[in-house]
């Protein structure tokens, strides 16, 4: 495989080089892109060093993936320059989610949606990947009516500029700001820009991802977002109505039984799912699983996962492995 990582100096690319790795992914020919700023300067794969080259020279380069996370206008502008050359393209960015003529994939979920005619396939928002693995399982057994969900995101989410605000903040020095206000010591209602329905772009990816994901109209979701500041991995306090009720312990059975997920709740010993612990690992946690006790059939929970990883480039690999496996690249 002709691999291009588009935004391989990124929050995002970085962790995709240290998955296509780990992941032993089949790569014969590495091709790393980033902006002007970073022709020409190296980065190390697997003991090697590569040159960084343009979105034009990788184009002529014909690669047979592109996995891009440069953000939402190089991918507006490029992914189509790779994918009529017929690389095909898994994209981070939120360009293409809501395209209708677009699969937007969690692996464990709705892989099996993918053809050889996908060329261009997006990736959801790091906190929706998070929400529907757990979703996902329940879902299927006890119907969702309405999902209430607040997030406690990381500034990893928003890329270096932000870890670098937070850095700077800690250590008393003035820099550039990625966010309105600080961000240390404080928790922001604001992830992204705002919408004129007085929602947050986060907010809206959360409330209508799920739906195109799970191919399922019926059922709603209200988010707030909030980044607060953790360095890496988001957290999710998420309240769930179902149509049918349900038995606690038959939940617990369900996710523990999913793959990719790992329940982590046990009260007496303070054993639930937190952002430390979440770092660097690819599964999404969920814990602190009670009834809501003021409404039937409804339930509460906590969900935690590592944003660059299941949220971003492990997901994205995921996808990767999955044409691959299936003969659908190329
Ligand atoms: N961070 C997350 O948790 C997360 C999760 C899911 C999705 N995403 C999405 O992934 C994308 C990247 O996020 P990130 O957090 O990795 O951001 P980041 O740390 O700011 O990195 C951005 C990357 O894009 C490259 N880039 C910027 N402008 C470019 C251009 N015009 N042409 C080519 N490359 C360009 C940058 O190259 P230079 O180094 O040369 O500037 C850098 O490699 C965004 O679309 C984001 O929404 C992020």
């Amino acid at each position: 495989m002709k691999v291009a990582i588009v935004g391989a100096t990124g929050m995002v690319g970085n962790v995709m080089l240290t998955v296509l790795k780990e992941r032993n992914f089949p790569i014969t020919e590495l091709i790393p892109v980033a902006s002007e700023r970073s022709i020409g300067k190296t980065i190390s794969y697997n003991g090697k060093d590569y040159t960084i080259i343009s979105l034009q020279d990788a184009v002529n380069l014909k690669p047979d993936i592109a996995l891009f996370s440069a953000g939402g206008e190089t991918s507006l502008e490029w992914a189509p320059k790779f994918s009529e050359t017929g690389t095909t393209v898994v994209d981070n960015s939120s360009t293409w989610r809501m395209d209708e003529t677009k699969k937007l994939i969690v692996p464990e979920i709705n892989a099996s949606e993918l053809t050889k005619n996908d060329k261009i396939i997006a990736n959801p928002n790091c906190s929706t990947i998070q929400l529907v693995m757990a979703l996902a399982p329940l879902h299927k057994k006890y119907k969702m009516k309405r999902v209430l969900v607040s997030t406690y995101q990381s500034v990893s989410g928003s890329g270096i500029k932000a870890v670098r605000q937070l850095e700077n903040e800690i250590a008393g020095v003035k820099g550039e700001m990625a966010y309105p206000h600080p961000i240390g010591k404080n928790a922001l209602p604001q992830c992204d820009v705002f919408e004129e329905n007085g929602y947050t772009k986060e907010e809206m990816k959360l409330t209508r991802e799920p739906q195109k994901i799970l191919n399922d109209r019926t059922f709603s979701i209200s988010a707030t977002a909030v980044r607060i500041p953790t360095a890496g991995g988001h957290s999710e306090s998420v309240n769930v109505e179902f149509e049918n009720d349900f038995d606690l312990k038959d939940i617990r059975t369900i996710l523990s039984e999913t793959p990719g997920i790992v329940v982590q709740d046990n009260p007496a010993t303070s054993i639930y799912p937190m952002p430390i612990y979440a770092h660097n690992k690819d599964e999404v946690f969920v814990g602190r699983i009670r009834r809501d006790e003021t409404q039937p059939n409804t339930l509460n929970m906590w969900i935690v996962s590592d944003n660059l990883r299941k949220g971003a480039a492990t997901n994205t690999i995921q996808i990767a492995e999955y044409l691959l496996e299936n003969g659908l690249i190329g």
